[in-house]
């Protein structure tokens, strides 16, 4: 089991560069099953969803070949088995846009109730919604869900909850169906637009992907042939602004989106710490203890649920006590519980915590409850006076590439130890 040493104190310098995105890298390679062709995608993060995503390809029938570090090339034209192996779509929750992306090529598919982050009930009732509405008949039993139609048909669909996962399942879904259809209430997550685009490239035909309201037009056949970019990490560029205002640093966050930080650009300024955008990079320097701050967690482009831990570590060394209201997710304040082993004073009350800011906080061992979690502690580690060790490190490394030496190229003292 790896673990994570981390000695605090120094501040965050220098510059970094933001990886693509997770959440959009595992929802292209799934999207991939609907191409007839052979398609490369670039800026690929080599993180551990990716790897299992692409070995679920495989499994079904395609090639996938690492042309580089950050490059994919996969082959999808001889996609033969409909049944995407168990135990590896239970290890993580994007393994459900194989139901989506199966079905819409094969008519069929049968996928591992998904896993993923424990965050509560996680349902997939507005994919299944979606599924049916297109013609599909969908059953669940057995930790499996299986989806089987003769025919896919354009629909008008109304998701009764704003949701990444049911959007972009339904357009991957939708994508090769007879006729038009339309989805309303969609969630407009920067990675959604990414995935419309990236199956527009490939010969899609969708509209709106951004906003409420997506259109997408049926089309016969995706032939491939292009190469796509995956978009900037929007979490990790995340992760890094709130490292540098916790550790009252200076840094450089280059390959972004500065559009797509707005929202926590704005709470980084009212917490006191400075912000610039430059085309495709982000200054953040602080050179104060962070002012206190009330957040609510709520869909883009509201404050992202998955950079609620680590603003939540700059908020409990603020000058104040802070609330956060998490809105998307039950249970996404475990991680309080191992702050405060480090001297936080937060209080966690359900769907809300209150957090009583502390001059300092201390090394300690913790654990990592979840992916956003374990880049929290790792942030709550580098300013700690002494040394915390953080274990669980399974949850990291499904999302972040080469997390510890990208702080330490910016000054931290982090290492990773392997033991047996
Ligand atoms: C995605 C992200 C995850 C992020 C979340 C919210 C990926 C791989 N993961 O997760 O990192 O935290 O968006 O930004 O992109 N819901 C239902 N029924 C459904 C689907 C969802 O009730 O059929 C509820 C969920 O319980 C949750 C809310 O809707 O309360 C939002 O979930 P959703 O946006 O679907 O999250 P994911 O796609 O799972």
């Amino acid at each position: 089991m790896d673990k994570l040493v981390i000695n605090g104190g120094n501040p965050l310098k220098g510059e970094v560069t933001i990886s693509g995105a997770k959440n959009a890298a595992v929802a292209l390679i799934p999207a991939t099953v609907l191409i007839d062709g052979i398609c490369t995608i670039t800026n690929v993060p080599n993180i551990s969803d990716v790897k299992i995503s692409c070995k679920i390809l495989e499994e079904i029938g395609a090639k996938v070949e690492w042309i580089s570090k950050n490059e994919l090339k996969i082959d999808t034209r001889n996609i033969t088995n409909t049944t995407a192996p168990l135990d590896m779509t239970s290890k993580f929750r994007a393994s459900s846009y194989f139901i989506g992306s199966l079905l819409g090529r094969c008519k069929k598919a049968v996928v591992g109730l998904p896993g993923g982050c424990n965050l509560g009930a996680r349902p997939i009732d507005q994919h299944i919604k979606g599924f049916e509405s297109l013609g599909a008949k969908v059953e669940v039993s057995q930790g499996r869900i299986s989806a089987e139609a003769t025919k896919l048909e354009g629909t008008h669909i109304y998701l009764d909850i704003v949701s990444v996962g049911a959007t972009i399942n339904v357009m991957l879904a939708s994508v090769l169906a007879d006729g038009s259809t339309i989805i309303e209430n969609c969630a407009k997550e920067p990675h959604i637009v990414d995935v419309a685009n990236f199956l527009n490239t490939m010969g899609a035909d969708i509209r709106g992907a951004g906003t409420d309201v997506i259109k997408v037009k049926g089309v016969k056949k995706l032939t491939g042939n292009s190469t796509y970019s995956v978009v900037p990490d929007q979490i990790e560029a995340g992760t890094f602004m709130l490292a540098a205002v916790a550790t009252k640093g200076d840094l450089i966050i280059k390959n972004c989106i500065p559009e797509h930080m707005d929202c926590l650009t704005a709470k980084i300024l009212e917490m006191g710490a400075k912000v610039e955008y430059n085309d495709d990079t982000i200054h953040v320097s602080a050179s104060q203890r962070p002012h206190k701050a009330n957040i609510k967690t709520q869909p883009y482009p509201g404050f992202p649920t998955d950079l609620q831990p680590q603003i939540g570590v700059c908020l409990s060394i603020a000058n104040g006590t802070s609330i956060i209201k998490e809105g998307i997710w039950e249970s996404r304040f475990q991680y309080t519980a191992e702050l405060n082993k480090m001297g936080a004073k937060i209080t966690d009350q359900g769907k809300s915590a209150i957090f009583e800011g502390v001059e300092k906080l201390y090394g300690a061992p913790v654990e990592a409850t979840d992916l956003r979690a374990a880049a929290a502690l790792i942030i709550a580690g580098l300013v700690a006076d002494g040394e915390t060790t953080l274990t669980n490190l399974a949850h990291l490394d499904r999302g972040y590439e080469n997390i510890e030496e990208k702080f330490r190229k910016i000054g931290a003292n982090i290492q990773r130890i392997s033991e047996e």
